[in-house]
């Protein structure tokens, strides 16, 4: 079985580690990972049966070691669904993650926005998220191992995580917005009728990942924190046509303030 097999090689490369903490580091996000100390670094080309990203602006290996003096396991670049890996590829990832000690998983994504008062460069605190058009990565025979058949999502985003981390954003008088994250498959952007469909369905941002991430995380009985970068306000909300390049370079430029609140929410937690 994949989980046990990945499961089984990430816990031969952790050394002296035991992270609790994962991190899922979005597109043009992957900054953060560089301020892990004492990186013990494994490319997902080198963990056999792991899914391998293939888009520009993800780096495409695991590193674990010390931020902010905890230790923590960073996915520095995901995979999507819209590169062809089946949703369950997710489910073995996270399920790997939970068995080698992970409770904890911080996702963070490129994002455009659904209100033109939330531009881009916001940071907007995910609280919860629409699923209504991607595959459940849970579909198939459930293991009750690794989690339980019909997972309650009611705090998929965890309540208590997002009430710190918006004491953090207050101190810190970093902006943070709080909204609802929906997934498109991808890989094209939205068309303008697109972005109206999700705006009446309630959404605040769209993106092409994160929530198998999460759906998986919840199932495995971790908690979550999940943050966009807005890149780009939706297609026909702004003018200009969307490209990932320019999500590439105001990914870049919020990381800055997203860094700080992840950076500032691990350093203050109580334990590893
Ligand atoms: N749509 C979908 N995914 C995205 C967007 C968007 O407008 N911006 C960044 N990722």
């Amino acid at each position: 079985m994949n989980i046990e097999k990945i499961a089984t090689q990430i816990s031969q490369r952790l050394g002296k580690y035991k992270p609790r903490t994962g991190i899922i580091l979005g597109t043009g996000l992957g900054n953060l990972g560089n301020s892990i100390k004492s990186p013990q670094i494994i490319p997902y080309n080198k963990i056999d049966g792991f899914p391998v990203s293939t888009v520009s602006g993800h780096k495409g290996q695991l590193i674990i070691g010390e931020l902010e003096g905890k230790e923590v396991l960073c996915m520095q670049g995901r995979v999507h669904l819209y590169e062809g890996h089946p949703a369950s590829s997710i489910n073995t990832i996270i399920s790997a993650f939970r068995q080698i000690g992970i409770e904890e998983l911080i996702v963070t994504n490129a994002a455009g926005s659904l209100h033109k008062d939330m531009p881009a460069g916001s940071l907007m605190l995910i609280k919860d998220h629409i699923n209504l058009n991607i595959p459940n990565p849970l579909i198939g025979p459930n293991n009750e191992k690794y989690g339980p058949r019909f997972p309650d999502m009611s705090d998929a985003y965890t309540s208590s995580i997002r009430e710190k981390i918006k004491k953090i954003a207050k101190t810190q008088k970093i902006k943070l917005f709080e909204g609802t994250y929906m997934m498109m498959l991808g890989p094209c952007f939205e068309t303008s009728a697109e972005i109206k469909a999700l705006q009446v369905l309630g959404a605040d941002a769209v993106g092409m990942s994160t929530v198998p991430e999460v759906i998986c995380a919840v199932h495995s009985g971790m908690k979550v924190l999940g943050i966009s970068v807005i890149t780009n306000l939706g297609t026909g909300i702004q003018e200009q046509k969307q490209s990932h390049e320019e999500t590439l370079a105001q990914a870049a430029q919020a990381a800055e303030k997203l860094n700080i609140l992840i950076k500032t929410y691990i350093r203050d937690k109580d334990n590893g």
